[in-house]
């Protein structure tokens, strides 16, 4: 049985942020096994696995959030930079000889879980407006470049 299942509950509706935090979920649980297992290097493995997808994942999510002009993007940003930090710590930690894995498994399980059911469903609106009227300017910039041919076609 897995770790920690994901639930219909977190999803934001935006498929590429959904996508991102069921990584997340999944890398969690592939620590579980690990530790489990505790097979040391495969746990290091998968830690710095997990921040470097984390890194990545909070760059996405700030670009997407300061695009769609979110009011809130300054100080979501440095919660990602505070988790990232605190995540830093248990990995250093552990490189020392700690055994953390368990801990910071059910820490990240608990920010997470917080994090995206409050932090991020705070700018899903924003972000998905942003995302609409994108889809929307591409239609129309589509039917402009038709006319502009249609034109062309018949009077160039
Ligand atoms: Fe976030």
């Amino acid at each position: 049985m897995a770790y920690w299942n994901w639930k219909p509950s977190y999803e934001l509706g935006i498929s590429v942020i959904d996508n991102q935090h069921k990584r997340l979920v999944e890398y969690i649980n592939e620590l579980s096994a690990a530790v489990t297992t505790r097979d040391k290097k495969q746990i290091s493995f998968i830690l710095t696995g997990i921040i470097d997808y984390t890194i990545s994942h909070f760059a996405f999510e700030e670009q997407l959030i300061a695009e769609a002009g979110y009011p809130m993007a300054g100080p979501h940003k440095k919660l990602h930079e505070s988790f990232v930090a605190a995540v830093s710590r248990y990995k250093k930690s552990f490189d020392e000889g700690y055994d953390i894995a368990g801990q910071l498994m059910a820490e990240l399980q608990i920010w997470l879980t917080y994090h995206i059911s409050n932090d991020d469903m705070d700018y899903k609106d924003c972000v998905k407006k942003m995302l609409v009227n994108k889809e929307i300017q591409k239609i129309e910039d589509r039917a402009e470049t038709k006319k502009k041919s249609w034109f062309q076609t018949l009077f160039g």
